[in-house]
């Protein structure tokens, strides 16, 4: 799996308009207010130490070659397996000791595997949690151990050991999948009403309720309308999430529905949450004998972006990992240097502290705009034909 450093030129473009990175010096405020928030000082502009440093945080450098961790969920969808070997390259070529693991889906797991960053001295320790909320006591040992914390892709919950979160706006893509789903509905499938289904991610994963909230806002005005019907009836994040982000399990919840609901009817389209159980979904429809419905989903993976062009799955939503790493990376470095946690005009509560979001904009890409969306992404235009 191939990605090159340039891949995603165009959608960081994007990104800009959305995110307040590093070296913006215009000091803006958080969109959230909260007495007990931490950091913020400038990270690219040098002003090295605030005098007020707030003594959770270790903003005085650390030395060349010091050893950083990153702890991935899994390695079960392409961004993830991306992120490992990008997070190895870009770390390793900044001549830092990495130490990068994946913890299966197992919490446990991954509370070992970080336990041990703590104890091999990393300075810096990078989190994709399993579960986003069963992360606090050992990421509060880290904090007291006074390394860095940044969660990655997915928000930590419920623990002060967090120093910021990289990630891609959870709610907007939600929402542009749903927006993608009326879209297609009515470029594909002629005048409404249309059948549909809801599936949502791993419940663990503080991401998919997210997704899931972020899409309904555009559903449920049209299934309150009467534009869309929910066959199943089936339209809580609870009826709908998908233990683990586990393809199978998709594949089978969507079996059952067309079974059950469907055996006199067509379904017309089914909110995916990522691109892996889009094509469970769309496996299922097949099988069931159906025309294959307008499907979402996300992370463009290879595999998508080739049904996309096809004209077998209708949306993904691109949020290219080679930008996630590259920004978490550039925040190592500024900390490395001396500097503090950039400014971010983006906080979420976790349950115990309001958080600091460097949040980057996701992209939709259907077949119409594919050719654009990955002008420079070598390896995915490629797929393209
Ligand atoms: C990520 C998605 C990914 C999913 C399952 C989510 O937290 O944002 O990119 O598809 O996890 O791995």
């Amino acid at each position: 799996m191939k990605m090159r450093k340039h891949v995603s030129m165009l959608i960081a473009t994007v990104l800009v308009a959305t995110v307040a990175l590093a070296g913006c010096g215009g000091g803006r405020e958080a969109a959230t207010d909260s007495a007990e928030s931490t950091p913020v000082a400038e990270s690219s502009t040098e002003d090295t130490k605030t005098p007020e440093a707030d003594t959770q945080e270790a903003a005085v450098g650390f030395e060349e070659g010091a050893t950083i961790g990153v702890s991935l969920p899994w390695l079960g969808t392409q961004n993830w397996k991306e992120a490992e070997e990008m997070f190895k390259t870009q770390l390793e070529a900044e001549g830092f000791n990495v130490i990068v693991q994946a913890a299966d889906n197992k919490v446990p797991q991954q509370q070992q595997q970080i336990e041990s960053m703590i104890q091999n001295g990393a300075k810096v320790i990078v989190v994709g949690p399993v579960d986003g909320s069963q992360l606090g006591a050992v990421l509060e040992e880290a904090e007291a151990a006074g390394i860095v914390v940044i969660g990655y892709d997915r928000l930590l919950e419920n623990t002060t050991g967090v120093d910021g979160v990289v990630q891609f706006g959870s709610i907007r893509t939600g929402e542009l999948q749903g927006q993608a789903l009326l879209d297609g509905l009515a470029a594909q499938k002629g005048e409404g009403p249309y059948n549909i289904e809801l599936f949502g991610g791993g419940p663990a994963d503080p991401n998919a309720p997210n997704f899931f909230k972020g899409a309904m806002s555009v559903l449920q005005p049209k299934i309150d309308d009467g534009t869309l019907v929910v066959v199943s009836g089936q339209t809580d994040f609870t009826q709908c999430a998908t233990l683990d982000w586990d393809n199978a399990k998709a594949q089978s919840r969507m079996d059952s529905l067309l079974s059950g609901f469907y055996s006199d009817k067509e379904i017309d389209g089914v909110l995916s949450p990522n691109d892996g159980i889009a094509r469970a979904i769309i496996t299922a429809s097949e099988q069931a004998g159906q025309s294959i419905p307008v499907v979402s989903g996300l992370d463009a993976e290879n595999e998508s972006v080739e049904w996309i062009w096809a004209g077998k799955q209708y949306s993904t939503v691109a949020k290219p990992t080679d930008v996630l790493v590259g920004k978490t990376v550039e925040i190592i470095k500024t900390l490395q240097a001396g500097g503090r946690m950039p400014e971010t005009d983006v906080t979420v509560n976790n349950g115990k502290k309001d958080v600091d979001i460097y949040e980057l904009a996701p992209v939709v890409v259907t077949k119409e705009n594919a050719k654009e969306a990955f002008a420079n992404d070598p390896d995915r235009l490629a797929l393209l034909k």
